[in-house]
């Protein structure tokens, strides 16, 4: 019988002996399965693992608060956050082009990541958080082609450029059976269930040109959102839940203002795999909810719409 403290101690031994008294560094994004393997890793083999958090600029609001926090001030690992948001937003200047934004994102994090593993110093392994379901999927790992980036991320040119051996200690899992590895050792709830967040991160939420102005406004937006979400219980039971910022302008009355700002658009979706998906039919008081709070407390923003578009034929995510 599988018992997940037997098999900790099994992942932990060979972890120790594969890596002797060598390095490793680890890409963690914060999301489940990195999160996952960075613990993991740590209880291993503790200062031998650095963490590497790249701040490209299109996280959500607070994300990298709250991953230097579990990470750095909890877990106490040795974490590097390289703060490299000027730079992907000069990048994205002007670029309107969905796969354009993906290619540069994506490129620009391999500049990035590539440039601080080399300001630490002879490393020999690079971790990664690649489950089972990755190895056998190694073309789409949800059925999009554009999630290719996200293998590009995860096993993509990096470890051969730069001379280094893989450490995969997740790569017989399942992302179940990630999760309660992740319960075992000591992650909370939040990180376990966190919706799946796409490497371009809000570069794609933003529909057409990327502006930190764009950015900090649905940040805002996103961020009621997934409170509401969480709080109404609402979170746990879908597979995705985000805003996304449109490039359009419609008018608005505020007291005796006219306004002229820009639209939110809402994206809740239920889905077992993100191949296929249908918009959740959240209660109309919850949304009535959102909908104000956006409206009335995230300046730029004076309307908000609800997609009521399923995949196929509507992707998951606007672009
Ligand atoms: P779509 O929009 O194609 O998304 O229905 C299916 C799932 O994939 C995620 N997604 C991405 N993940 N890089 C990623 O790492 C990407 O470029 C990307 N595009 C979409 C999306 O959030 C959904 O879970």
């Amino acid at each position: 019988d599988w018992n997940m403290s037997d098999y900790v101690e099994r992942a932990i031994a060979k972890i120790r002996e594969t890596v002797g008294d060598k390095k490793v560094i680890l890409g963690l994004s914060g999301g489940v399965d990195s999160s996952v393997a960075a613990a993991l890793i740590h209880k291993a083999i503790g200062n031998q693992l650095t963490c590497v958090f790249v701040d490209n600029g299109l996280l959500r609001k607070n994300e990298r608060k709250s991953v230097e926090d579990l990470f750095k001030r909890n877990f106490k690992m040795r974490f590097i956050t390289a703060k490299a948001a000027p730079l992907f937003l000069k990048k994205l200047k002007g670029v309107t082009d969905p796969e354009r934004k993906r290619k540069i994102i994506g490129k620009t994090f391999v500049e990035v990541f590539d440039k601080t593993v080399k300001s630490i110093g002879q490393v020999d392994f690079l971790a990664q958080g690649t489950l089972y379901p990755d190895v056998i999927e190694s073309v789409s790992i949800d059925g999009n082609p554009a999630s290719l980036i996200k293998s590009h991320h995860n096993v993509g040119g990096l470890p051969k450029r730069m001379k280094l051996k893989l450490l995969e200690p997740l790569r017989e899992l399942f992302k179940d059976e990630v999760r309660a590895l992740g319960k075992e050792l000591g992650l909370a709830h939040d990180v376990l269930w966190r919706h799946p967040f796409p490497g371009p991160g809000l570069g794609v939420r933003v529909v057409g040109e990327i502006t930190k102005k764009r950015l900090d406004v649905l940040r805002e937006a996103d961020a009621i959102l997934i409170e509401e979400m969480k709080s109404s219980g609402y979170y746990g039971k879908v597979w995705q839940s985000f805003a996304v910022f449109l490039p359009v302008k419609t008018v608005g009355v505020m007291g005796d203002e006219r306004t002229y700002d820009n639209v939110i658009a809402l994206r809740i979706v239920e889905s077992l795999d993100a191949m296929t998906a249908d918009w959740a039919h959240i209660p109309h008081e919850l949304l009535a909810k959102i909908s104000n709070r956006i409206i009335n407390e995230v300046k730029g923003v004076n309307r908000v719409c609800l997609d009521i578009s399923s995949k196929p034929p509507s992707t998951i995510e606007w672009e």
